[in-house]
């Protein structure tokens, strides 16, 4: 934990949020501050990232702090120091990783699930929020998006747009179609083609004089996605493609996969209405991966638990987060319970001092708490404060 230098962070904090205790919204909310408080012990001031993970991560806390903080506008007195702080700090920390190509960094040493902690900056090409990696690319624009809707500040959705424009240009045209994992093009994922779908989406609600434009790339990714494979037999969402064979690799079906797609259908048809197969198709994955991958007791979890790597402790955050933008335009209760049990569950068996741990379902685990964890948990948290 890193106190020096944000010492003045979590004294604001401490200082300003005064939440009222009475059970509902207030309650969800009350412990969600109290788990930032944390989040935030985590922050760099100088890099503007989250120590104890990776680059990618950093935008995932990013996130949860603008979506807790548009609930809690009391909040912005913390996070509005830290959108123009991360802005300029985490580019520059990013450029400064191609100057020492040698050096295992946390950004790319967390990679472990898919390349098992193997070094390939040498491609990454670092530039602004540009990485070569088409996924952590993705999460950064998501995340200066939710930024943007809350600041108005054009320089969020530039480089969000700018991310887009990356994506689309160099990763676009992967073999099988959709677009690459990464620069080298050695694999075809779901989540690079998840976000890259909801990252158009996103843009075409907030972009007037654009919109026709990523409208047609959203809706032209959504229709090979859809046909692709990658959504098998049980709506649920595999890992990749196998590039040899186009077919679906079979992989892992992570929690977050099941989340980015969701989101992404509930953004297009916001931006493009009148077809009402994208809320059903997001309703089908929702509730595919509610019955694949939580417990008889309804509690969340991903394959693996609690040995995720550097990645998986994000993943189950991304699809409460996801699933809370489904319920908001369905207003399903069924949906509704799941992230309040989810959330009730984190704070009654998987936390302590308001630390996550990342077994939903507990005990609490203290060895595998980190600035994901932590910001993972926040995000089903957030959701069941948002939902009330
Ligand atoms: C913040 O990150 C910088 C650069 O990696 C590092 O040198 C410094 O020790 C970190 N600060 C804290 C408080 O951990
Ligand atoms: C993708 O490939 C098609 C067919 O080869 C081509 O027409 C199109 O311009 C390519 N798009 C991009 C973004 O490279």
């Amino acid at each position: 934990m890193y106190f020096s230098r944000t010492k003045p962070l979590l004294t604001l904090l401490l200082a300003y949020i005064d939440i009222p205790l009475v059970h509902g919204r207030e309650d969800f909310e009350f412990n969600a501050v109290a788990a930032t408080r944390v989040l935030q012990q985590w922050y760099n001031q100088t890099t503007g990232l989250w120590q104890s993970t990776g680059w990618w991560n950093s935008a995932n806390c990013l996130t949860v702090l603008a979506d807790l903080t548009a609930i809690d506008r009391q909040l912005d007195i913390v996070t509005g120091e830290v959108w123009p702080n991360t802005f300029e700090n985490a580019q520059k920390f990013n450029l400064k990783q191609s100057r020492s190509p040698n050096q295992c960094e946390t950004t790319v040493c967390t990679r472990d699930v898919r390349i098992q902690g193997q070094v390939q900056i040498e491609d990454a090409n670092p530039k602004g929020f540009l990485n070569g990696f088409y996924d952590d690319e993705g999460w950064w624009a998501l995340a200066w998006i939710k930024v943007f809707d809350l600041t108005q500040g054009q320089q969020y959705l530039q480089a969000a747009m700018d991310i887009f424009d990356d994506m689309a240009t160099t990763g676009y045209n992967a073999t099988c179609g959709g677009i690459w994992w990464d620069r080298k093009q050695q694999h075809n994922t779901a989540i690079a083609n998840e976000l890259f779908l909801s990252v158009a989406a996103h843009l075409a609600n907030r972009v007037p004089e654009k919109k026709d434009y990523y409208v047609e790339w959203a809706k032209k990714q959504w229709t090979w996605f859809d046909e692709s494979g990658l959504i098998n037999k049980d709506n649920t969402v595999n890992d990749g493609l196998d590039i040899k064979t186009c077919k679906n690799d079979g992989g892992i079906i992570w929690s977050y996969n099941q989340g980015v797609i969701v989101g992404a259908l509930v953004e297009l048809d916001k931006a493009a209405p009148g077809d009402s197969q994208l809320i059903s198709r997001a309703r089908d994955i929702a509730t595919g991966a509610i019955k694949h991958l939580s417990g008889r007791d309804g509690i969340l979890h991903d394959p693996r638990e609690p040995n995720l790597g550097g990645d998986g402790y994000q993943f189950k955050g991304v699809f409460m987060r996801n699933l809370h933008g489904l319920q908001k335009v369905t207003g399903d209760q069924t949906y509704k319970d799941f992230i309040e049990k989810n959330a009730q569950s984190i704070w009654e068996k998987a936390q302590k001092d308001s630390i996550l741990g990342p077994v939903w379902s507990g005990p609490f685990d203290k060895d595998h708490t980190n600035a994901a964890t932590q910001s993972s948990g926040l995000d089903a948290m957030v959701a069941a404060a948002a939902v009330q």
